[in-house]
């Protein structure tokens, strides 16, 4: 098994980190476009091994996609991060470049790869890697559920004081404030979520969770990574080991949920072909509701990019 991770900043060289402690493959290759930066990372992550007793042997380059080559699992992260003010929506122009870049080079050496998107704006992202790849949606995906849900259980244990591994919860929508978190759906223990803490006190978690990575960035002055490489990781988790897990991903729609030709947020079984699945819940009017302003805000970055890439073409 070989992973390749694209962008060694923050968010890639966390995810091969927990990608190489988890012994997820037996190569990761991290490449950046930056002069020896991928090799440096990479060179200090595969230090660690003797200390955290792996054998996943990593591997930097800078820029050469030949080293990528046979790669079974691609995780691009490049692109601007966000600064604070910015939203992900800002980074669009930049980042559709590198990305539609990034994604060519990756199926020259690797026809056969799982590509799993990471940068910003994250559902046009994916999509601009969609249309740059050409191949299969099943193999074309996003992360931002896992992360999106991670941030929304953390805040719930905390209020609970209980176990994070207990809660389980799904999320909906695009990667923004327009996102979706399902309180019917979310469960501690497999107790309704609902029974546990008032409806104010939900909300404000809710709410929180929705702003959860501008909170990171008005912080720190960047956007987060240990969460989102950590996220990204068990995505690739999930398919390198076939585990047939369920979370929410940023898959194309062709009419599931009503909707057709979009990226969204919908739950998903996880395999070793992707996305093996989409799951269709039983949404209630309000659910409903919330999804389609979440579907109109992603359409709308959508089509800003197809417009740019119209006026490209001519
Ligand atoms: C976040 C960025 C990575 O949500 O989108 O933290």
């Amino acid at each position: 098994m070989k992973i390749t991770v694209v962008g060694a900043g923050n968010v890639g060289a966390t995810c091969a980190d927990v990608i190489a402690q988890k012994e997820l493959a037996n190569e990761v290759v991290l490449l950046d476009i930056k002069e020896n930066f991928a090799e440096g990372k990479a060179l200090d992550i595969w230090q660690t091994a003797p200390v955290n007793l792996y054998d996943t042997r990593l591997t930097g380059s800078t820029n050469d996609f030949s080293k990528t080559a046979n790669s079974d699992v691609v995780v691009i992260t490049s692109g601007l991060p966000r600064k604070p003010g910015m939203s992900r929506d800002d980074l669009i122009s930049t980042n559709a470049g590198i990305v539609k870049g990034v994604t060519e080079n990756i199926l020259k050496y690797s026809p056969n790869a799982i590509i799993i998107v990471v940068s910003n704006p994250l559902d046009v992202m994916t999509y601009c890697a969609y249309l740059s790849a050409k191949i299969d949606s099943k193999r074309v995906f996003g992360m931002a559920g896992v992360l999106d849900t991670a941030r929304y259980r953390a805040f719930l244990a905390e209020e609970l004081n209980c176990s994070p591994k207990d809660i389980q919860a799904v999320l909906m929508g695009g990667h923004g404030d327009t996102m979706v978190p399902l309180p019917r759906y979310t469960t501690v223990g497999g107790i309704p979520v609902t029974e546990l803490i008032s409806k104010e006190k939900l909300d404000a978690i809710i709410d929180r969770t929705k702003k959860g990575g501008g909170e990171i960035v008005n912080l720190l002055g960047t956007s987060a990574w240990y969460a989102p490489g950590a996220s990204a990781a068990q995505m690739v988790e999930a398919v390198v080991r076939d585990q047939k897990r369920i979370f929410p991903v940023c898959a194309w729609l062709q009419g599931e949920y009503g909707f057709s030709n979009i990226y969204l947020g919908v739950p998903v079984k996880l395999g070793k072909n992707g996305i093996e699945q989409i799951i269709e819940l039983k949404l209630n009017a309000e659910e409903k509701a919330l999804l389609a302003d979440s579907a109109k805000a992603v359409k709308e970055v959508m089509d800003a990019l197809d417009a740019m890439n119209a006026s490209v073409a001519k």
